[in-house]
């Protein structure tokens, strides 16, 4: 229960009146018409249908991500794209997300970060975790972009990150011009270094590799665009929150525990990790415009209408926080997407998770346990997180 509790304030300290909204509307049905924000879906089998069906929903069209992005963006950054050209630019994006490709990634940009995480622990150094997730996406960022990961491009680059995702909100379909202006000024000041290393094309690099994989630069500037709104946020939302409500269940030690070189420990920090995505749905909607006539739920739809999945309600429904029971199949992996738009940066979000856990796990192995000893939810954002969250090592 105080792993929900928390979750509840967290949720409530992002959207304090569109969270409680969203959440009663469950009980009027598992989908819903809402006037001013579309056609709202709580039930996962339901939110799978829509998104797996491209005929009927997009993402480019009235109220879609599309009039959100592709006025800063540009028209070809994937989550504003559908069919072939989708399908081609995903598939040249690939490599950069395979196993390999993230775990070196995330080897090569965050070791400082993480490795002195566990001395200072042991030290017995209060540590913010929330602080410690935004320096290492932060420094991922910087992979991405090129620019080297001082402490204050890192911090730069998280507050341009937050600075354009935190513009979105449900009940507005797209940016106002002068939202536009700055997200593409804050963007056009990050991407700078990754126009540099597109054009050097070292393959070292993010965008000297997709050069070499044979985008545009054009192509490749809005990838690296992409993956900052889509894959900076997120995270940070995630990692504390998967870190407290395996505190708050009396998870944490057993996760910590789990040996990741062991069948046995894979599959027991796969399933907390799995389970408290479940309950967290770090995106915790997706939009989709209705391309032709259809029925979602059984109600009506028209071309032009807003389709809102939302995924919170979906997934977290599904049950309490459980990592010893099997995922409902509607459910698995929903907070990931379904269909063609699944998360591309998927392993390099697992990828980070497993790093701060391998960092931490190091607290059990010196046999001393992890506790959650002082946390603040954050305000005003659009992705739920905690502003901080204070660890010791007891
Ligand atoms: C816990 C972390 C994350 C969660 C929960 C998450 C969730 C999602 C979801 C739900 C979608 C589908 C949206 C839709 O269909 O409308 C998506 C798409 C996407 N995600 Fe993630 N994401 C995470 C981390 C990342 C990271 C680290 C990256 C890194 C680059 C990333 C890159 C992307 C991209 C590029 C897309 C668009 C794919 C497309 O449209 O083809 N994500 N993500």
């Amino acid at each position: 229960m105080t792993a929900l509790r928390w979750e509840e304030r967290v949720q409530r300290g992002a959207h304090p009146v569109a969270y409680p909204a969203i959440r009663a509307l469950r009980r009027l049905g598992p989908v819903v018409r809402v006037p001013g924000i579309g056609v709202v879906v709580s039930d996962a089998a339901t939110a799978r249908e829509v998104l797996l069906d491209t005929e009927h929903f997009s993402k480019v069209g009235p109220g879609a991500p599309s009039d959100l992005w592709t006025p800063v963006l540009g028209p070809s950054v994937l989550l504003n794209m559908e069919g072939v050209d989708h399908a081609r630019l995903r598939r040249t994006l690939a490599s950069l997300f395979t196993q390999r490709a993230v775990r070196e990634l995330v080897a090569v940009s965050v070791p400082e970060a993480l490795s002195s995480l566990p001395g200072r622990l042991l030290a017995g150094e209060r540590v913010d975790l929330a602080e410690e997730t935004a320096t290492i996406a932060g420094t991922v960022i910087c992979a991405m972009t090129g620019l080297p990961p001082t402490d204050s491009a890192v911090r730069e680059a998280m507050a341009a990150a937050g600075s354009v995702v935190g513009l979105v909100r449900l009940h507005r379909h797209s940016l106002t011009a002068s939202q536009v202006r700055h997200a593409r000024a804050v963007l056009a000041r990050l991407s700078a270094p990754a126009r540099a290393a597109y054009r050097d094309g070292d393959p070292t690099t993010v965008p000297g590799r997709m050069r070499e994989l044979g985008l545009s630069e054009d192509e490749a500037l809005g990838a690296v665009g992409a993956f900052v709104l889509t894959g900076t946020e997120t995270i940070q939302s995630f990692v504390p929150r998967l870190v407290a409500i395996a505190a708050d269940t009396g998870w944490l030690d057993r996760l910590l525990d789990a040996d990741p070189t062991t069948t046995d420990g894979v599959a027991l920090r796969v399933r907390v990790v799995e389970e408290a995505l479940r309950l967290t749905a770090p995106t915790p909607a997706m939009l989709r415009s209705v391309r032709a006539d259809a029925a979602v739920g059984g109600v009506p739809v028209r071309a032009g209408d807003r389709v809102v999945i939302a995924t919170i309600s979906c997934c977290r429904d599904a049950g309490p926080f459980d990592p010893t029971s099997p995922a409902d199949a509607a459910v698995r992996h929903l907070w990931f997407g379904a269909g063609p738009h699944f998360c591309l940066g998927m392993p390099l979000a697992l990828a980070q998770v497993d790093a701060v856990l391998d960092a931490l796990r190091s607290v059990a192995v010196a046999g001393r346990a992890l506790r959650v000893v002082d946390r603040s939810v954050a305000r005003g954002v659009l992705i739920p997180a905690y502003r901080s969250l204070t660890v010791e090592a007891a």
